[in-house]
């Protein structure tokens, strides 16, 4: 595969993206990103990505009201920046199946829990991690995952525990995760950006 020409898609704070793309800058990845997306004008994303001079661009859920036009202006401006790997960094919307079969295996998110637990619809945030507290799991984790057609159901390409300690709260669970996230998003990437993976089925093969 050609060097990664990585879309982020981000509705939150995007310390993921930045997270990212503060490795691209140290040489830690090999990477370019081609252009930052947002469902929302507030996202913190889109702040860093003009701080940075990148292409930054809000997709108005207002203007596009139906998914099917939604993703298709996504499309279009995944096609106009020349993007080969879709990285989902807290992104809240679904992705769209013409979009999952023209990017399938270049797809990837991250999630605040080990999947299949405390995943699938409306499993968000800090949600995860309260339900995580409430079941009292003594581990907790990061899953960077495939995305498929459906939510968390991708195959997790890297997983990563963090303990629970008896004082938690969802705030403190969430901020030991998100310091694993930042660094387990960037080898997921980089196992592509440096060919290492091959997809049979539900196996990967580390090559
Ligand atoms: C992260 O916890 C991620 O796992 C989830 O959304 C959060 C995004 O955080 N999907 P940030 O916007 O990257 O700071």
């Amino acid at each position: 595969m050609s060097k990664l020409r990585l879309a982020v898609l981000a509705s939150g704070k995007g310390s993921n993206f930045e997270a990212i793309l503060n490795n691209i800058k140290a040489g830690v990845l090999d990477a370019d990103i081609g252009v930052v997306i947002s469902n929302r004008t507030t996202a913190g994303a889109l702040e860093i990505a003009k701080k940075n001079n990148l292409p930054a661009v809000f997709i108005s859920t207002k203007e596009f009201p139906e998914q099917k036009d939604f993703d298709a202006r996504l499309m279009e401006i995944l096609d106009e920046y020349e993007v080969n790997f879709i990285v989902l960094a807290g992104y809240l919307k679904m992705i769209g199946a013409d979009i999952i079969q023209k990017y399938r295996n270049k797809i990837l998110n991250i999630h605040p829990a080990l999947l299949p637990a405390f995943g699938g619809k409306g499993m968000y945030g800090h949600l995860v991690h309260e339900a995580v507290l409430n079941y009292g799991c003594r581990v907790s984790g990061v899953t960077v995952h495939l995305v498929d057609e459906n939510y968390d159901s991708g195959l997790p390409i890297i997983q990563r525990c963090v303990s629970v300690e008896n004082d938690d709260t969802p705030e403190t669970l969430a901020a030991r995760v998100l310091k694993v996230e930042h660094i387990a998003y960037t080898e997921a990437l980089q196992l592509f950006a440096n060919d290492k993976i091959e997809i049979r089925g539900r196996k990967i093969l580390f090559k």
